[in-house]
């Protein structure tokens, strides 16, 4: 391997940017030369590739989003557009690309690999539903990003007497719902993976707080549930609590990241090279029970992830 490529696919997460620096300064310390892919798998179809040095990536761990640019390209899933796609990396010396990005882009980099040009993958998502690692860079930012806007909803719901139902992303997983349902002590956390779509449950809870003396009433609800307005507008006619509806969006995606995924893209990131530099392809990157760990795409792809069950009945104790 003498050139790889980076790129960062689907939607940005926070501490792609630290994954990217590791990727190009990894490289060069391996004496391997690197080629920044803008705005994923479309901008390789443009040809949109640019030489990076140690120097490109300074000044930017700390930074949002990604330096590289994401787009989400359906068109990537024809034979004929991966197989152009491959040539294009042949006529820029790109013998290996690192994507970045979810299970939709670990597809892409399958199909480069079975076109001969070697593809790692590196889990970047705020979703945390890749089922091959414990971990997805931009889950941490994102939920704390979260908490901070629901603390503050809180603030003014109480003030209010008022019912807020606040939705946050996570596509169809529920676990940025649970994270931020517990750490902002929520009465009721709706998630994609247990709702039965009950909602007179949430509404007999409501009741039942109120006759306690509970003047607030925070709701959690996952994007994968979602009608979060329409919800409120059901829940204030049944009990009575004035409702409202917050959809947090697309700010969970945004702002500086954490620590803890500037260390683990950082770490992800080199680990990637290291394996791509090896000759290893169509691998994709985890952190599994403290380590970080590598499988072959297709099983990665076929693994299962399950919200816990004991973190989800302890967070309907801890919420009554
Ligand atoms: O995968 C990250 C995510 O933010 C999801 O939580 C959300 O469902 C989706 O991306 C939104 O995607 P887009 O940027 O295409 O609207």
């Amino acid at each position: 391997i003498k050139t790889i490529g980076v790129l960062t696919s689907g939607g940005d997460a926070p501490g792609m940017n630290a994954a990217i620096r590791a990727v190009v300064r990894k490289a060069i310390g391996n004496g391997v030369k690197v080629k920044g892919i803008k705005k994923g798998y479309q901008g390789l179809l443009y040809e949109e590739i640019v030489d990076m040095e140690r120097k490109d990536v300074s000044d930017t761990i700390q930074k949002g989003g990604t330096i590289l640019g994401t787009a989400r390209c359906p068109e990537f899933k024809q034979e004929e557009v991966q197989i152009r796609a491959a040539e294009i990396c042949r006529k820029h010396g790109i013998d290996g690309i690192i994507v970045i990005g979810g299970d939709g882009s670990y597809r892409g980099a399958q199909a480069l690999a079975r076109n001969g040009v070697n593809t790692i993958g590196i889990p970047g998502t705020i979703d945390l539903d890749i089922a091959c690692t414990d971990y997805t860079i931009g889950f941490d930012t994102a939920v704390n990003t979260a908490m901070e806007a629901i603390d503050k909803v809180r603030d003014t719901s109480s003030s209010h007497e008022r019912c807020s139902i606040i939705e946050v992303m996570g596509r169809n997983a529920g676990y940025i719902a649970l994270w931020c349902g517990v750490a902002n002590g929520a009465e009721d956390i709706l998630i994609p993976e247990k709702y039965d779509f009950n909602e007179q449950n949430i509404i007999n809870n409501i009741i039942y707080n109120r006759k306690k003396g509970k003047t607030h009433h925070i709701i959690v609800n996952a994007e994968g549930i979602g009608h979060s307005t329409s919800m409120a507008r059901r829940i204030e006619a049944a009990t009575g609590m004035e409702t409202r509806a917050t959809i947090l969006g697309y700010m969970q995606r945004g702002g500086s990241p954490t620590c803890k995924d500037r260390f683990y893209a950082s770490m992800m990131g080199a680990y990637a090279t290291d394996i791509l530099c090896e000759g290893k392809s169509n691998r994709v990157v985890g952190y599994k029970n403290g380590e970080f760990v590598d499988f072959d795409i297709e099983e990665a792809l076929n693994m299962q992830k399950a919200i816990s069950e004991y973190e989800y009945i302890v967070s309907k104790m801890l919420s009554q």
